[in-house]
């Protein structure tokens, strides 16, 4: 493999609408971090950047829930979002953000480039509109009831409660949040970005180049849509929160967010070029950069999909890969800001590293832990428990240890000073297989550690990299253990060699720790950092280069006195964080119910009550065969099926228009509620209810018997 000339490196513009959580952080900006730190101390020439996603409807949204106006909110979470990743060691090159009239520029010249080559479509439509503000209503202002679980307050887009995916049109009844009136439908015409024309593209450079480097996961969800078939999408939005549409007659309209966010990567290159007097086209432009975005699994259809079809057009390069990862929860239940379950960065850094004196090892604290649970393949978990048995049996039992001994005994045994290597004594070392038991298998464990974890960093597998670390810390703890330097030294007056031995012992250990200390700088940065002051070292010495070497700490320099490196997390901590878990969801159960909106989706980890098996009986369920299946007339996402179930056929409406292509289905044995209450949708009535199977992806399966079977047959 090549070396790039260049990387760029971005992380999701998180939303600057509110605090960020620590799942937010573990999916996207630490890893990055861990990656861009490990470039820079390859000497890579290496921009990271990201910043505040300030448009789209969250931004309004929030201002109506806080009594305040849009520019208000991203002014107040701007700062402290930008401040809150500096505490927790996140090294961004700059945080830029999309208000920023640079961004507007960049956004618009994009815009207008693609309108220009005739990259884009217009299309009339019509839309719900509320009379009484005057406006068009974004899905999130429409609220009404659920039609698959009858909830009442289910948004234009989603319903919080169910968590199915909604479009406006399908809400029974539904009602302006702004004026709390009926909407109306009016013609509106907008900008749809054709991502049909270039299936062809996506399915060459994705599932086929790409199909063996990128992470599974986001090759999977990519396939799906892409089968699912490629639909133009909207890239304009009635809306007065934004960025104008760049084009005459386009009065209160605005780029969709999703359009203009990602660009946000280019501008905040472009305002770091100006800062540093660099030029930021290469960056984007030359084929020998290597782009990468770290981003969360929710934004894997924006980052694999839309925009490298904008970058594409724009005469950009495309990533080179977007590992993804997937969720964090948090004790048992999906992380939500809205919900009070979840740990904000800002409250963790307050309640737990500002506080106290040599607070940053708390940084580091969470940051490894993080790194040692991410949810680099599949959804992960944090706990407090599992934060405090990581932090204590880990970095304080293991790392801290280690460092911590070393230095005690240095200054115990060699005077403060790094004492010198006796060569002619390697000869009596004793011959072992195990690389603990000499000062030449501590020399190959370190060189292998620093290959291994080289390796999995490069290939984004933060999580075993970080265990490799503490791997070589470990052996550090067993090589010192067998070495008894300390029982060494009750023979110093009987044993000639004694000082001698115990100098190896120690030379050995000391070289290992500035050898941990650059191996561990890409995780926990601030650790690093104290290591170098212990040693006396400048930052330099950090370079990826240099481990491996046995000679980094000069013979005869004298050291300074341990610093404490990490400290022990204590059960009462631990339950006190539990009780404040459960004290914020109540505070928000209250307010919750009195807004307007929320911005997270909320997906329901816990069971339905319980019900008694008369309860379900009244069920009928039924093995059915769809025979004819086409799409509803302005209804994206509703297909109108019909359905064999033996003794009658029978139309029945399935959300499911986004997922699978009409003509794909027909032939599909399916699950029918068969004695559901008729409904109409769209003039149409629908007799019963197809049973779909919902993935964490949001990827649905029909739910269908494992051989195909006579049309009506009962399900019990
Ligand atoms: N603000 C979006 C979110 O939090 C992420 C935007 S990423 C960008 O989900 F590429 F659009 F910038
Ligand atoms: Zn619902």
């Amino acid at each position: 493999m090549n070396t790039p000339k260049r990387y760029l490196i971005t992380a999701a513009l998180p939303y600057a609408n509110g605090l960020k959580h620590i799942g937010h952080l573990a999916g996207a900006y630490l890893p990055a971090d861990i990656y861009v730190r490990y470039l820079k101390a390859q000497q890579r020439d290496v921009v990271f950047v990201c910043g505040s996603d300030e448009h789209g409807t969250a931004i309004p949204i929030q201002a109506t829930k806080e009594g305040t106006t849009a520019q208000a909110i991203i002014d107040k979470y701007h700062p402290i979002i930008e401040q809150n990743f500096k505490d927790l060691g996140i090294a961004f090159d700059i945080y830029h953000r999309t208000s920023d009239p640079l961004h507007h520029e960049t956004a618009s010249a994009f815009f207008k480039n693609l309108e220009a080559k005739g990259d884009l479509e217009t299309k009339t439509s019509e839309q719900y509109f509320d009379e009484a503000a005057n406006t068009f209503l974004a899905d999130r202002y429409i609220k009404g009831t659920c039609p698959s679980c009858g909830h009442k307050e289910a948004y234009g887009d989603q319903c919080e409660k169910c968590g199915k995916t909604l479009s406006p049109e399908e809400l029974i009844n539904p009602v302006s949040t702004l004026s709390g009136q009926a909407p109306i439908k009016k013609e509106t015409t907008h900008w749809y970005l054709p991502l049909n024309r270039h299936e062809d593209f996506l399915r060459e450079w994705i599932l086929k180049e790409h199909a063996n480097d990128w992470r599974p996961a986001v090759v999977g969800q990519c396939k799906s849509w892409i089968d699912g078939g490629l639909q133009p999408r909207a890239v304009t939005r009635d809306l007065d929160w934004g960025i104008k549409v760049p084009v005459k007659g386009s009065e209160g309209k605005v780029l969709y967010v999703w359009f203009d966010a990602p660009i946000g990567y280019i501008s905040a290159t472009k305002q770091w070029a100006l800062n540093n007097n660099k030029d930021w086209s290469p960056y984007w432009n030359d084929k020998d950069t290597k782009l990468v975005h770290f981003i969360g699994k929710d934004n894997i259809v924006f980052h694999c999909i839309i925009f490298p079809v904008m970058l594409k057009l724009n005469g950009h390069i495309l990533p080179e890969n977007v590992p993804a990862n997937e969720f964090m929860n948090l004790e048992g239940d999906k992380m939500s800001t809205s919900r009070g379950w979840s740990i904000e960065m800002d409250d963790y850094i307050n309640k737990w590293i500002k506080k106290e004196n040599g607070g940053d090892g708390l940084a580091d604290s969470l940051r490894f832990y993080l790194t040692s649970i991410a949810p680099e393949s599949k959804d992960s978990e944090f706990t407090w428990k599992g934060f405090q048995e990581s932090v204590n049996g880990e970095l304080v039992s293991i790392f801290a240890n280690f460092v911590n001994r070393t230095w005690v005994l240095m200054h115990k045994l060699c005077n403060g000073k790094v004492p010198p290597f006796h060569t002619e004594l390697i000869a009596a070392e004793a011959v072992s297989d195990n690389a603990t038991d000499s000062f030449k298998g501590m020399i190959d464990a370190v060189k292998e550690s620093k290959e291994r974890i080289t390796h999995l960093l490069e290939q984004y597998k933060f999580r075993e990299a970080q265990f490799e670390l503490i791997d070589l810390a470990r052996k550090g703890n067993q090589y010192m253990q067998k070495q008894e330097p300390w029982i060494v030294a009750k023979t110093l007056d009987q044993n000639p060699d004694a000082q001698k031995i115990i100098d190896n012992t120690m030379h050995c250990c000391l070289q290992l720790c500035a050898n941990l200390a650059i191996l561990a700088q890409p995780f926990i940065p601030f650790t690093a950092k104290k290591m170098c002051y212990m040693m006396k070292v400048v930052d330099k010495m950090l370079e990826w280069e240099n481990a491996g070497k046995f000679d980094l700490l000069k013979v005869g320099y004298t050291l300074r006195a341990p610093e404490l490196l990490f400290r022990k997390i204590e059960n009462e901590e631990i339950e006190a964080e539990l009780a404040q878990l459960q004290a914020n969801v109540a505070a928000k159960k209250t307010t919750m119910e009195n807004t307007t909106a929320t911005t997270e989706p909320t997906k329901d980890n816990s069971l339905k009550p319980e019900i008694v098996f008369d309860d379900f009986g009244k069920i009928d369920l039924r093995v059915g065969t769809i025979i004819e299946a086409k799409k509803v007339e302005k209804a994206d996402k509703l297909l109108e099926l019909l359905v064999d179930l033996g003794f009658e056929q029978r139309t029945i409406l399935s959300g499911i228009a986004m997922h699978f292509k009409p003509e794909e289905i027909v032939g599909k044995q399916v699950t029918i509620v068969a004695n559901l209450a008729p409904r109409k949708m769209r003039g149409i009535e629908s007799k019963g209810m197809i049973l779909m199977a919902e993935d964490a992806a949001g990827k649905l399966y029909f739910v269908q018997p494992s051989e195909a079977i006579a049309a009506g047959s009962t399900i019990a």
